[in-house]
């Protein structure tokens, strides 16, 4: 064994990840190809570690990750990552058949937050497979994201990436600011947790900045959300129960002066039937939402659009709903 080293260690090819473990300030050097079949794993960081990375880590494509895996994991404590100078390409391409997540070729996800009471900046990703990050640490801030899905947009009507969420949340203490999101699903999906804050964040071709789909069991307390812009997506500001779910509760939801355009089903969307695959259009009461305030939300769906605001609640399973200033 050897003691942590705070010298430099510089990642130019992905041999070296491992060996830079044992450093708390490590350099990843770009350009990087990541092998097929292989991932990296970067979930025990030395605490206080410093990861920068500058140019560009492409992940090969692999035949046998589906969704249980990560191109790249992140865990540790007190971590500063700063990936302004670099980007992640997770190949999206190679995989996208429309199918997602639910079905056809296996797909891996591509970041997952492990780490606690950390930073994660600048970072770009690059065509992602699937779902993009993962937290399920608590205490983190990621700030200044750049997702650029773009390549994995619909073409003639036809889905090629999907299930792209950009942040899925099962955390709290979550700060996600300045960031800027070109996808095809949530922008955020909040599944459980609290304390998440999501600010000045501009969400594009995806379905919305959403609280859900929450199953039975989670809970979420204390989300805000905070000048945002949402465009060219299926929804704007939206909570989503499953069906049937109990054991949980959505309380205290804020989203305060977001800007819609383009929004092609739900501007506002309340619901308590979700089911993966399609609602069922009868609502269950068994995870009631509470304390919910809409304020200063404005701008437009599509002329085809189904409604500016939607809300499908059980009896007696929603409440002190506050809505202020809503112009869709
Ligand atoms: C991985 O890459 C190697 C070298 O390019 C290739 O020979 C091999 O067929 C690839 N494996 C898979 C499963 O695609
Ligand atoms: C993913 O693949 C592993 C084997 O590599 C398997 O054990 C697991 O059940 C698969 N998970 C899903 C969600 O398909
Ligand atoms: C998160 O921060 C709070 C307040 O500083 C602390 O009590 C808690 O232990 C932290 N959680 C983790 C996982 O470090
Ligand atoms: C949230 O996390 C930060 C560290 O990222 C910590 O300083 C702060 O105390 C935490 N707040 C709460 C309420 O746990
Ligand atoms: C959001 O942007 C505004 C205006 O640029 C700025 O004043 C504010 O500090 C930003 N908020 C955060 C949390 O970075
Ligand atoms: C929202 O934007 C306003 C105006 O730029 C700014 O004063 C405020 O601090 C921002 N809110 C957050 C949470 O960043
Ligand atoms: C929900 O529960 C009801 C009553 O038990 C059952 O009839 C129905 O099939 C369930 N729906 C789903 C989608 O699981
Ligand atoms: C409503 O939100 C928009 C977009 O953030 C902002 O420009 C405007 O100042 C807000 N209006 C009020 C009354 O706060
Ligand atoms: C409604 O929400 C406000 C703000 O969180 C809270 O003060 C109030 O107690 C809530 N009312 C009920 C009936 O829950």
């Amino acid at each position: 064994t050897s003691t942590p080293s705070s010298t430099v260690c510089t990642v130019t090819k992905y041999a070296e990840f491992a060996g830079c473990l044992k450093s708390t300030n490590i350099v990843i050097q770009g350009p990087i190809l990541v092998p097929n079949e292989t991932l990296v794993d970067y979930s025990n960081l030395l605490p206080g570690s410093n990861v920068k990375v500058n140019g560009e880590v492409t992940w090969s494509h692999s035949t046998s990750f589906n969704k249980s895996y990560f191109l790249f994991t992140l865990g540790g404590d007190q971590i500063t990552f700063d990936g302004s100078e670099g980007r992640f390409n997770g190949n999206g391409q190679e995989y996208w058949d429309g199918l997602g997540a639910n079905g056809g070729l296996p797909k891996p996800k591509f970041f997952r937050v492990k780490a606690t009471n950390s930073l994660i900046k600048g970072i770009t990703i690059k065509n992602s497979p699937i779902h993009i990050f993962s937290i399920a640490g608590n205490n983190n801030t990621l700030d200044g994201i750049q997702v650029d899905n773009t390549d994995g947009d619909p073409v003639n009507g036809q889905q090629v990436g999907h299930n792209t969420d950009a942040f899925d949340v099962s955390a709290t203490n979550i700060t996600i600011k300045n960031s800027y999101i070109r996808n095809q699903d949530d922008c955020m999906a909040v599944n459980k947790g609290g304390d998440i804050h999501f600010f000045n964040n501009t969400c594009i071709g995806g379905h919305g900045i959403s609280i859900g789909s929450i199953s039975t069991g989670a809970t979420v307390d204390g989300v805000f959300v905070d000048n945002c812009t949402i465009a060219n997506s299926e929804n704007g500001v939206r909570i989503k129960t499953v069906v049937n779910a109990t054991n949980g509760y959505v309380r205290n939801i804020h989203y305060s002066n977001v800007i819609l355009d383009a929004i092609t089903i739900y501007g506002i969307d309340i619901q308590q039937d979700y089911l993966n695959g399609g609602p069922i259009g009868v609502p269950t009461g068994g995870i009631p939402v509470s304390n919910v305030f809409l304020t200063n939300i404005s701008g437009t769906i599509t002329s085809d659009a189904k409604y500016s605001v939607y809300i499908l609640c059980a009896d007696g399973a929603c409440s002190n709903f506050t809505f202020t200033g809503i112009n869709v």
